[in-house]
């Protein structure tokens, strides 16, 4: 069984200001009604072919969010998941090994498709492939990536090192895995044609998993496995321990485990990379949501109230009042209630210096 495993922590400033601490990105409709968190779960209701998957997700998030995450997944039908509510943020990889403890604690060694919950995804259809594609894999015990072809030396993301084609699949061997890289390595990484990006979605069965983590950071999986132990059951609502919970090391699945795979041999755990060709975002920025959204004529993506002339190629995004935008191109405007962005498209990725002075400020 296929246990879809939604990962939903991220405070996603950089969208600010539409997104903030109270309110981040997963929880936002950017690109139509559904909001990302929605459109993820969306995306694994129904699997064409013999893929069996379990209708009750595991989503993992801040317990601040609860009544909001549960709200907006019982609105796209969602009714029954069990939400593993963190009392702090630790991370993407206590994140998976609360989830993969919580999966064996029903016996069984579910197959976890671990999900962000802030990525789009164009092809759901080709999502569903490409899952179909790494099941088989992740049922032999391997750790299942999703590669993306890269375009350009990104420091954000993870690069792997792809090797030969597996006997019989359209997935391939995974030799090496780099988080993060410099500017100067990712480049490297490009020219050698050699290197996928990770999309950060990964499929895995939970025993799996947790070999890894008790093997990679025993303090991590037993601080894990005591915050499930004595978490309080609110019906769906599994409100992982606090004080436990403090206790773990914070890290994320790409260095906690990804990297070192390689360097420990006698855990018998393989890894391969499924060539995925979804149209996959990860939405890091504003650029990115110009990119994925509907476009008029002249490549302007408007929300809102707005109006515009004699404009190419901007982004409006109107919250609360009337936004105006004349002779401009490659412009992005955000307006909500308490706070304009007004940026040119190349600068997005900067907008930490904004919020690094805010921060100040307060
Ligand atoms: N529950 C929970 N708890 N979720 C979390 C936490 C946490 O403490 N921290 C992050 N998340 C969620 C985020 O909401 C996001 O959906 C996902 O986990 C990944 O975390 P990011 O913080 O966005 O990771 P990243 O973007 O720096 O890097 C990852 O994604 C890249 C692709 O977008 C890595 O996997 C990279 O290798 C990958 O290339
Ligand atoms: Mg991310």
């Amino acid at each position: 069984l296929l246990q879809p495993v939604i990962l939903s922590g991220g405070s996603g400033t950089r969208l600010w200001p539409l997104s903030r601490e109270k309110h981040p990105k997963q929880l936002l409709s950017l690109f139509n009604d559904e909001t990302m968190l929605q459109a993820t779960a969306s995306r694994v209701r129904t699997f064409h072919g013999e893929v069996a998957v379990s209708d009750k997700l595991i989503v993992v998030c801040n317990e601040e969010y609860r009544f909001i995450t549960a709200e907006q997944l019982q609105t796209v039908g969602f009714n029954n998941c069990t939400l593993l509510l963190e009392p702090i943020g630790r991370n993407t990889a206590p994140a998976v090994t609360l989830a993969a403890l919580s999966a064996l604690e029903k016996n069984e060694d579910s197959v976890l498709l671990i999900m962000p919950a802030d990525h789009n995804i164009a092809d759901t259809a080709k999502f569903h492939q490409a899952v179909a594609t790494g099941l088989p894999q992740a049922i032999n015990g391997a750790m299942v990536t999703f590669g993306i072809v890269p375009n350009h030396p990104n420091t954000g993301y993870g690069y792997i090192q792809v090797g030969d084609k597996l006997a019989n699949s359209e997935a391939v061997e995974l030799r090496t895995f780099v988080e993060k890289p410099s500017a100067a390595v990712a480049q490297t990484y490009l020219d050698s044609g050699n290197y996928v990006w990770n999309s950060g979605i990964f499929m895995m069965r939970a025993s799996v998993w947790l070999k890894a983590i008790q093997h990679f950071n025993p303090a991590m999986f037993s601080a894990c496995k005591s915050s499930v132990e004595n978490a309080n059951i609110d019906i769906d609502f599994v409100r992982i321990h606090k004080d436990h919970f403090s206790a773990c090391p914070s890290d994320s699945i790409d260095y906690a485990v990804m990297e070192k795979l390689a360097s420990a041999p006698q855990l018998n755990i393989s890894a391969c990379v499924v060539p995925f060709d979804a149209g996959w975002s990860d939405v890091g920025a504003w650029d990115a949501v110009w990119e994925v959204s509907d476009k008029d004529g002249d490549g302007n993506s408007l929300r809102g109230d707005v109006i515009v002339e004699d404009s190419r190629n901007c982004l409006l995004v109107s919250d609360s009042r009337l936004v105006a935008c004349l002779g401009l191109d490659d412009v992005i405007v955000v307006e909500t209630p308490d706070a304009v962005l007004v940026t040119n498209k190349a600068n997005t990725s900067n907008i930490k210096r904004v919020i690094t002075r805010l921060k100040d400020q307060n």
